[in-house]
């Protein structure tokens, strides 16, 4: 009889532990599963950071598929320099290697202006299509920004909306 007693009573607090165990996995479930969400920010994809580790991707192809193509650079500010499409933009250029007159790029265009000086790569310049705006950049290559996004407004969209701009993109016209 005594025996008895004790190990119902052993059982019920074996189901109490149990129950207590599932009550701190779904806790500690929780717990993850917010600090999850506040550690994703989107927004830290489109950062001048990750716009810069960007510019180091291999899926681009330069203007008119001419990678030896050092152009001269007479019209800018930059100087000599390639320029690279990522695979987004590239798609949305014709034949001739230019965007058609009077479309945009869409969502996601990345176009990268390699800036040389003395033929050696010096200068990333670059324009990201982010919903429906340019977010603009400019960075040596060793990391060190010469402008940041918070800058392209009123240092790089100016110059870039002269006449004969395709969608804010200036080689077409030159080159
Ligand atoms: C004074 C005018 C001017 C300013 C300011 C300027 N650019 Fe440009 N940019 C040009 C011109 C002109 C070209 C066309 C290529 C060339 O001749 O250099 C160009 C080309 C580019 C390209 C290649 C795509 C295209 O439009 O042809 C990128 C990317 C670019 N610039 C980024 C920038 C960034 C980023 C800034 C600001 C930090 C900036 N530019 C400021 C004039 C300017």
């Amino acid at each position: 009889m005594n025996c008895l007693i004790k190990s119902r009573h052993s059982n019920l607090s074996y189901l109490y532990n149990m129950k207590q165990a599932i009550l701190i996995i779904f806790i500690l479930l929780g717990v993850f599963s917010c600090s999850k969400k506040v550690g994703t920010n989107p927004d830290l994809a489109y950062s001048d950071n990750a716009l810069f580790d960007s510019t180091h991707n291999s899926n681009y192809n330069y203007y008119q598929n001419n990678p030896g193509n050092l152009l001269s650079g007479t019209n800018g500010p930059h100087g000599t320099f390639k320029l690279r499409f990522n695979t987004i933009a590239y798609n949305a250029l014709t034949s001739n290697g230019k965007l058609p007159l009077n479309s945009k790029f869409p969502e996601g265009s990345f176009l990268v202006k390699d800036v040389y000086k003395n033929g050696v790569l010096d200068i990333y310049a670059y324009m990201y299509k982010r919903n429906g705006d340019w977010l603009w950049g400019e960075v040596h290559s060793d990391g060190k920004f010469i402008a940041k996004i918070k800058d392209g407004p009123s240092v790089c969209a100016g110059c870039h909306s002269q006449s004969g701009n395709r969608d804010q993109v200036l080689t077409f016209n030159f080159y």
